[in-house]
Order: C-alpha cells, then sequence, then structure tokens
C-alpha cells in the first residue's frame, strides 16, 4: 500500500545517525509520502538547528525547548534563550520538556523546575507543550492537570487510565514505533481506545523504530508501520489513521 500526507510531530533530524544523508533524506520524505515534520529541541543549540531546518523546508517546523536530561549541561541563561528563540514563525511548540527519571544527569528538582518554567513559557506564548516522561508518570500528569497547558504527551508509554486523564484536560497522545513492540502492551491498548480526535503520530527518529525495522535507524516514512498497527487495533484503514493524525497536528500546532 501506498500513503500520502503523513504529519511527523516529533522527530531529531539533528542527530548525528542522520549526518551523512539528511538533506537527501529530508528532500525525498519530503517530496512523497511525508506531508510535514515536527523537529524537537532538547537543548540551545538543537533548538536552533529545528529552526534552521524549518527556514530550508516549507514543511518542516520547530518545537523549541530543553530537554530535562540536558537541564544541568545549559547555561544558567538557556531558559531567556528559548523565548527569545520561540517567537520565530516557524516554531509551533515548547519541546521537548518533561522529566525523566531513567537517568540522573539532571537532578530532580532541577527537572521539575525547568518542567514548570517551559510549561509557563509555553502559556505566555500561546504555544503548545511536547512533553517527554520516561519512569516520572506520576510528577509529570501531576504537573499537566495543575496546569493544564495544551499540548501532546510524546511517545505516551503510560495506562489506559493516564491517557483517559490527559484526554480531558484536552491533551493529545503521540504514538510512535512502540505500538508495533510485541513486548508493550500499554500503548498497543492506548492505540485501541483513545478518541481519535487525540491522536498524534510521530517517530522519535532516529529512535523508536517500528517493527518490522526495529533495529535500524527510524525515519518519518516508516510512520506508516504504526499506522497500520493502529487502523489493525481499531479496524479502520491505515489512511484514515493518517489522515485523522495529521489534522489533528494542524488543530495542536496551528499550522495552516
Ligand atoms: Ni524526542
Amino acid at each position: 500500500m501506498t500513503y500520502t500526507g503523513i504529519f511527523d510531530t516529533h522527530a531529531h533530524y539533528d542527530d548525528e545517525c542522520f549526518d551523512e544523508d539528511r538533506f537527501e533524506l529530508l528532500d525525498e520524505m519530503l517530496a512523497s509520502n511525508v506531508s510535514g515534520i515536527i523537529n524537537c529541541g532538547c537543548t540551545v543549540e538543537s533548538s536552533k538547528t529545528s529552526i534552521a531546518f524549518a527556514e530550508e523546508y516549507p514543511q518542516m517546523y520547530a518545537a523549541v525547548g530543553i530537554h530535562p536530561q540536558n537541564a544541568a549541561e545549559e547555561s544558567e541563561d538557556a531558559l531567556e534563550k528559548i523565548e527569545e528563540l520561540a517567537k520565530h514563525e516557524k516554531v509551533v511548540a515548547i519541546g521537548e520538556i518533561g522529566l525523566d527519571y531513567h537517568y540522573d544527569y539532571t537532578p530532580k528538582e532541577m527537572q521539575i523546575e525547568y518542567f514548570e518554567k517551559q510549561i509557563l513559557l509555553a502559556k505566555k506564548l500561546n504555544l503548545p507543550v511536547i512533553v517527554h516522561d520516561r519512569e516520572a508518570h506520576q510528577d509529570c500528569v501531576e504537573t499537566l492537570l495543575k496546569y493544564k497547558p495544551r499540548g501532546v504527551m510524546h511517545c505516551f508509554s503510560g495506562s489506559v487510565e493516564t491517557a483517559k486523564q490527559l484526554t480531558d484536560i484536552g491533551f493529545y497522545i503521540g504514538l510512535g514505533g512502540s505500538v508495533t513492540f510485541k513486548n508493550a502492551k500499554k500503548p498497543a491498548e492506548v492505540a485501541a481506545s483513545i478518541d481519535l480526535d487525540r491522536l498524534l503520530l510521530e517517530t522519535d527518529c532516529p529512535y523508536m523504530t517500528p517493527v518490522p525495522f526495529r533495529g535500524i535507524r527510524n525515519n518519518s516514512s516508516l510512520i506508516i508501520h504504526t499506522a497500520e498497527k493502529i487502523a489493525e487495533l481499531r479496524g479502520i484503514k491505515a489512511q484514515e489513521v493518517i489522515d485523522k493524525a495529521r489534522e489533528n497536528a494542524y488543530k495542536l500546532f496551528n499550522i495552516k
């Protein structure tokens, strides 16, 4: 099957994995089945690179933000720099921001401080947030329920109940390659049950490559395998999943 109109809401084409063929790959995908990509910053530098991509390609957009694991290594004025960058016309979100308790490069307290400050920045600039949550479900959801920003929980790995708490406050759920993993039950359960109006598709490339390409570098056109899995779980067509997710992305990120 060939599909059209894939919108990848979470990519990292600044990653060194793409150094050898980045622009050939982007040219090729954006000329065929991929209609849009949001490149997400994790540091001030990668936020700037995301903007540079968005300036180069009409179909690319940037999210700017400090990832929880990068907060400790950034300079003290990093958030002021992010605020300046966020005013660029191709910036559609503050992200990726959030909490990550898997590693401890940045202490918990500092992660929470950066998360809260960037949520408030997003609200001030009327932008949505792109949230990363790894092994921090409770604190992450509590913070979101407290501030109620607009946004998406990227690479969602929580339960159906947690997804419901988030969609009840209007949040979107980002699903990627993990819905195709045999050992990951929860993402598939969420994919089967959430309101289609709340679904976004993403890669998190170069990571999270869907089955049957697990183990190789991910890219936006491989979203078709995630869409096919979600379609199978819901008994609908994959193109319908792709189209609905793209419309949802346009709405959340205010893309015309
Ligand atoms: Ni990411």
